[in-house]
């Protein structure tokens, strides 16, 4: 099923009243997302189809969103971060970001529902553990929100999605990261031209919402 944009912007306005206002409002205070992003996150996952792979949790805002929208009925979300530490973030610094990840799920309540893929997510063994995980079902919610090589880590999951996958990608414009956005927008401005990626807008602080056309 392909939304149009206006069904996209009814989902995603709702983020201040809908049942899933808390937990936004709560995530938000550990993730580098907007709150309406995080509410499209919810949104989507609630509505995908399948298993949801996400490419940058870092300590879990988005993460746990994602989750929370997949409970209870027994769907998967599998989350790949390379680890390390980011202690000079200036608002979420963290010493070490899979153990702060972990923690952060297991106190929203939905570690159970995630599964931590700790690797690059360009290596080979990283998409044979995703492979693994997914056990031939595939992805309905591509999220990534991870470093440059985006196009790179595209190609290298999207033989996971299905006609109709949503795909939500951070930086298609940045103000704080413009080699990135200089990077997601002309691939994702040639996907929509070529016919690969349907539309559903841009989302604050210039997030790409759309699907995956096979
Ligand atoms: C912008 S942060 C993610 C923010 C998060 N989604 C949120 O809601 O706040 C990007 C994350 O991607 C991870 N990352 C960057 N490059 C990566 C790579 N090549 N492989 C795996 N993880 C990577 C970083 O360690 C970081 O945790």
């Amino acid at each position: 099923m392909f939304l149009t944009k206006t069904q996209m912007q009814t989902l995603a306005g709702s983020y201040h009243y809908g049942h899933h206002a808390k937990i936004i409002r709560d995530a938000k205070t550990i993730s580098m997302l907007h709150e309406q992003t995080l509410s499209v996150l919810w949104q989507l996952a609630h509505a995908a189809r399948g298993t949801i792979l996400e490419l940058g949790p870092y300590v879990g805002g988005s993460t746990a969103v994602i989750a929370d929208a997949i409970q209870p009925g027994g769907r998967r979300l599998i989350t790949v971060e390379m680890g390390g530490g980011y202690e000079a973030h200036p608002h979420l610094p963290s010493k070490d970001i899979i153990a702060d990840l972990e923690s952060n799920l297991e106190r929203f309540g939905v570690r159970d529902a995630v599964t931590i893929v700790k690797g690059m997510n360009y290596a080979p063994e990283t998409v044979e553990a995703v492979a693994g995980h997914l056990k031939g079902e595939k992805v309905g919610l591509l999220f990534i929100d991870s470093d440059f090589e985006f196009e790179r880590y595209f190609s290298l999951y999207t033989p996971f999605l299905n006609n109709g996958s949503f795909l939500v990608f951070d930086d298609f414009e940045s103000e704080g990261a413009p080699e990135k956005a200089a990077l997601v927008k002309p691939f994702v401005e040639r996907g929509i031209r070529d016919g690969f990626l349907h539309d559903l807008g841009v989302y604050p602080w210039g997030t790409w919402v759309g699907q995956f056309r096979l």
